[in-house]
C-alpha cells in the first residue's frame, strides 16, 4: 500500500502487475508480452493461423489465413466454421456441460443460472423456432431485448443457422428501430413485453409495433419474450410469443457450417455524417480475436466468475458478455438492472452474491459511484475480485485511482481498453499480468494490433504529441463493411489519412498521443461524434431530429464536457417564424429527440438563438459553439466568419 501512495505523489504514477497475479497470468512479464507482440509482428499469417487452430474449433481448415486487398481483408479464407458451436457444443463434451454459462440476475431480484448443456438445448431449440418461420442462412434478424437471458440465447440461435443478427439497443425509440430494421432489410424481430429499469417496466413490444406501422415491409415476423407481462396486442399470424413457440421444437439443431467470411452480424454505430452505419463483422477473424483477447486481457481461466456490465444492445456486450467469454468456456454474469436510487450498491450486490473475479464496466459508471459515495461499496464483501476493467471513454486519472483503491481495494490490476464498433475488439489495452498501467492510459497495443498516431498525411507525430490515432495492419475482428454502402466504409475510414500511394491506414476517429515509454493516451473524438456516457452519438442525428419538429428551422449539437457522462448534449437551436421561445418549447424539443431516438440523445441543455455562426460558404462553425457551450473563451481564428456579430448576441443568449 505505501508503494502506491508514494507512486501517487510521483508525477508519473506507474502500477507494476502484483507479482501473485502475474505468476498465475497467461501472459506472466514485460518480457512475454514483448515476445508475443514481436512473433505477431514478424509474422501475423503464422502467429494468427497458430492461434485459430490450437483455439477454436473448425469443420474445414482455411486455404489461407490472410488475403488482404486493401481496404478489404478476408481471413481464414476458405475455412468454415460455426461461433455457437465453438461457444456451446465443444465444451460439452466434458465437465463444462454442466458449468454455468450464463449467470442472470433480473432486476426485481429474480434469477437463472443456465449450463452449458441446458443453453446449448436452449439455443437449438430456439434456431429451430427462427427455421420454422421460415428464417434461412443469409436472412437478417432483428433483436430488440432488454438484458435478459434470452438476447444472448437469441444471438447464438442466429449465429448457429447463419442468420446475421443486429441487435438494436433496447433504449432507442420506435424511429431508430425503424431506421434499423429497414437498413438491415430485416426479417424478423426478436422482442419483449418490455424490460425493468429503474424500477420501471420499460414497454418495448410497442415500439416494435409503432416501427411497423410507420413501415418497415421486410419484417414479416415478430418473436416475443414475455417478461414484464404487460399487455401487449398481438397481431395473428404475425407475432409469436417465445415460450409457446419454443417448446414445441426439437433440441437437436446441428450448427451450419459457415465461411469464416460469411457476415455474422451487423451493429449500427453512429458516424459523423447521417444515418447511423451498418458495422458488418464476420465469422471466423471475429471469432478467433474476440476468444484471444477475452482469454488473454481478462485472464480468464475454468473456475472464475467474470462479469462485464455492459448492456447486449452494445459491441462491448456482444464481444466480452456473448461470444468472447463463451468461446473460452467461461461464466459470464448478465444483469438486468442499473445503479438506481433504491438501489444504489447493485452492483456489488451482484458481485457479492456470485463471487464475481472479474469485472468490466464504464467511466461514467465509477464516476456515478463516487459521487454516491464509498460507503456504499465499502459496505459490500468484494473481496473476489481480482482484476477490474473500464471502456468506452477515457477514463480520468482520479476516477482510475478510486476504482483501484475503493473497488480494487489496491490489489487488482485495471485494464483501460480501447476499441470501437468498427475494431470488433480489444486494440490498446494492458495485458494485466505483464504491462505496468498508468491512470488514464490504456497503455499498449495488443499483440498483432500495429497501432501508430500521425498527422492528416500519415506521418508519425513525434512521441508527446497529439495525432491521429490511426491502425497500420488489417487484424481478424476488423470492420469489413458498412452494409449497403461500401463507398461510406471506404470513406469514413480508409481516406482521411493519406499516406504515400499504396498505403492504407485505418482512421479511428480519434485523437491521441504517444508518451516516451510507449503508451498511448486517447484523447477522445476528432470528428462529430458525441460520447456521452460512453454511447456514441452523431451530431447529426440529433440535428436531424430536432429540425424535424415543426417549429425548428435550424438546429446545431455540440458536446461540452460533463462531470458524470464524459461529454453532454448542447443543442443551439433557430425557430421559425415568430415561435415564441420558452421553457416549454425546451420541454417539448427534448421530449421531441427522445422520441425520435431515445432517451440516451436527450439534450442536457437547448439555446434558442436567432443565428448560428457560418462560414461565408455556409458551414456551421461547430468549434465557436464547442467553447460557447463549455463556458471557454473564442480563441483561434473567427476570420472566416460570415457575421461577427453573431457571437456577441450567442454569448447573451
Ligand atoms: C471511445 C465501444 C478512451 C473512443 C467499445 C472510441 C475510449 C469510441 C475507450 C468507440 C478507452 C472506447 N479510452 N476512449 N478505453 N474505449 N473509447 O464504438 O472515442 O461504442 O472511438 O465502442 O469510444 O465507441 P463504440
Amino acid at each position: 500500500m505505501s508503494d502506491t501512495i508514494e507512486s501517487i505523489l510521483q508525477e508519473e504514477r506507474l502500477f507494476n502487475p502484483p507479482t501473485e497475479f502475474s505468476e498465475r497470468a497467461y501472459v506472466r512479464s514485460g518480457r512475454e508480452y514483448e515476445q508475443l507482440y514481436s512473433r505477431a509482428a514478424s509474422n501475423p499469417e503464422k502467429f494468427w493461423g497458430e492461434l485459430a487452430e490450437q483455439e477454436l474449433h473448425w469443420f474445414k481448415k482455411w486455404d489461407r489465413v490472410l488475403d488482404w486487398q486493401p481496404p478489404f481483408a478476408q481471413w481464414f479464407v476458405g475455412g468454415q466454421l460455426n461461433i455457437s458451436h465453438n461457444c456451446l457444443d465443444r465444451h460439452l463434451h466434458s465437465w463444462r456441460r454442466n458449468k454455468a454459462a450464463i449467470i442472470w440476475e433480473g432486476e426485481p431480484g429474480d434469477s437463472r443460472v443456465i449450463t452449458y448443456g441446458e443453453l446449448h438445448r436452449e439455443v437449438c431449440q430456439f434456431a429451430n423456432a427462427l427455421k420454422s418461420l421460415g428464417v434461412q442462412k443469409g436472412d437478417r434478424v432483428a433483436i430488440y431485448l432488454p438484458m435478459i437471458p434470452e438476447a444472448a440465447i437469441a444471438m447464438l440461435a442466429c449465429a448457429r443457422i447463419g442468420a446475421p443478427h443486429s441487435v438494436v439497443f433496447g433504449g432507442f425509440s420506435a424511429e431508430a428501430l425503424r431506421d434499423r430494421l429497414v437498413d438491415a432489410e430485416a426479417k424478423l424481430v426478436i422482442t419483449a413485453d418490455g424490460g425493468f429499469r429503474k424500477d420501471k417496466a420499460i414497454a418495448l413490444k410497442q415500439e416494435v409495433d409503432k416501427a411497423l406501422e410507420h413501415g418497415a415491409p421486410s419484417v414479416e415476423n415478430v418473436i416475443v419474450v414475455q417478461r414484464t407481462k404487460a399487455d401487449v396486442t398481438m397481431t395473428a399470424g404475425r407475432d409469436y410469443w417465445w415460450h409457446e413457440l419454443k417448446p414445441q421444437q426439437s433440441a437437436h439443431c446441428p450448427a451450419e457450417p459457415m465461411d469464416s467470411e460469411d457476415m455474422l452480424f451487423i451493429l449500427y454505430t453512429s458516424g459523423s455524417t447521417g444515418k447511423p452505419k451498418g458495422v458488418v463483422h464476420t465469422t471466423g477473424g471475429y471469432n478467433l480475436y474476440t476468444h484471444m483477447t477475452t482469454k488473454w486481457i481478462f485472464d480468464l481461466k475454468d473456475t472464475d466468475v467474470y462479469w462485464c456490465t455492459a448492456d447486449v444492445g452494445w459491441i462491448t456486450g456482444h464481444s466480452y458478455i456473448v461470444y468472447g467469454p463463451l468461446s473460452n468456456g467461461a461464466t459470464t454474469v448478465m444483469y438486468e438492472g442499473v445503479p438506481r436510487p433504491s438501489n444504489p450498491g447493485c452492483f456489488w450486490d451482484v458481485i457479492e452474491k456470485y463471487g464475481v473475479n472479474i469485472f468490466y464496466t464504464a467511466p461514467t459508471a465509477i464516476r456515478a459511484f463516487i459521487r454516491m459515495g464509498e460507503a456504499i461499496p465499502n459496505a459490500r464483501d468484494l473481496s473476489s475480485l481480482r482484476l477490474l476493467g473500464t471502456v468506452g471513454e477515457p477514463i480520468n486519472p482520479e476516477a482510475w485511482m478510486w476504482y483501484h483503491r475503493v473497488i480494487g481495494g489496491g490489489k487488482c490490476p485495471i485494464v483501460d481498453t480501447w476499441w470501437q464498433t468498427e475494431t470488433g475488439g480489444i486494440m490498446l489495452t494492458p495485458l494485466p499480468g505483464a504491462i505496468p498501467t498508468k491512470p488514464g492510459s490504456c497503455t499498449r497495443p495488443f499483440p498483432g494490433i500495429v497501432a501508430d498516431i500521425v498527422d492528416l498525411d500519415g506521418n508519425p507525430v513525434e512521441s508527446g504529441q497529439g495525432g491521429f490515432l490511426v491502425i497500420k495492419q488489417p487484424w481478424p475482428s476488423m470492420i469489413r463493411d458498412v452494409y449497403g454502402d461500401t463507398d461510406r466504409f471506404r470513406f469514413t475510414y480508409w481516406e482521411h489519412i493519406q499516406p504515400k500511394e499504396g498505403q492504407y491506414l485505418y482512421f479511428a476517429g480519434d485523437g491521441a498521443r504517444r508518451d516516451a515509454d510507449g503508451y498511448f493516451w486517447v484523447m477522445g473524438r476528432v470528428d462529430d461524434v458525441i460520447n456521452v456516457s460512453g454511447h456514441r452519438l452523431g451530431t447529426m442525428e440529433i440535428e436531424s431530429a430536432l429540425v424535424s419538429h415543426p417549429l425548428v428551422a435550424e438546429a446545431a449539437v455540440v458536446g461540452r464536457p460533463d462531470e458524470l457522462t464524459g461529454e453532454a448534449i448542447f443543442a443551439f437551436v433557430s425557430l421559425e417564424g415568430n415561435t415564441e421561445a420558452n421553457e416549454d418549447l425546451k420541454k417539448e424539443l427534448v421530449k421531441h429527440v427522445t422520441a425520435e431516438i431515445g432517451a440516451i440523445a436527450r439534450p442536457a441543455e437547448i439555446r434558442f438563438t436567432d443565428v448560428l455562426p457560418k462560414t461565408r460558404s455556409g458551414k456551421i462553425m461547430r468549434r465557436l459553439l464547442r467553447s460557447l457551450a463549455s463556458g471557454q473563451e473564442i480563441s483561434g481564428d473567427t476570420s472566416t466568419l460570415e457575421d461577427r456579430t453573431v457571437l456577441d448576441k450567442l454569448r447573451e443568449g
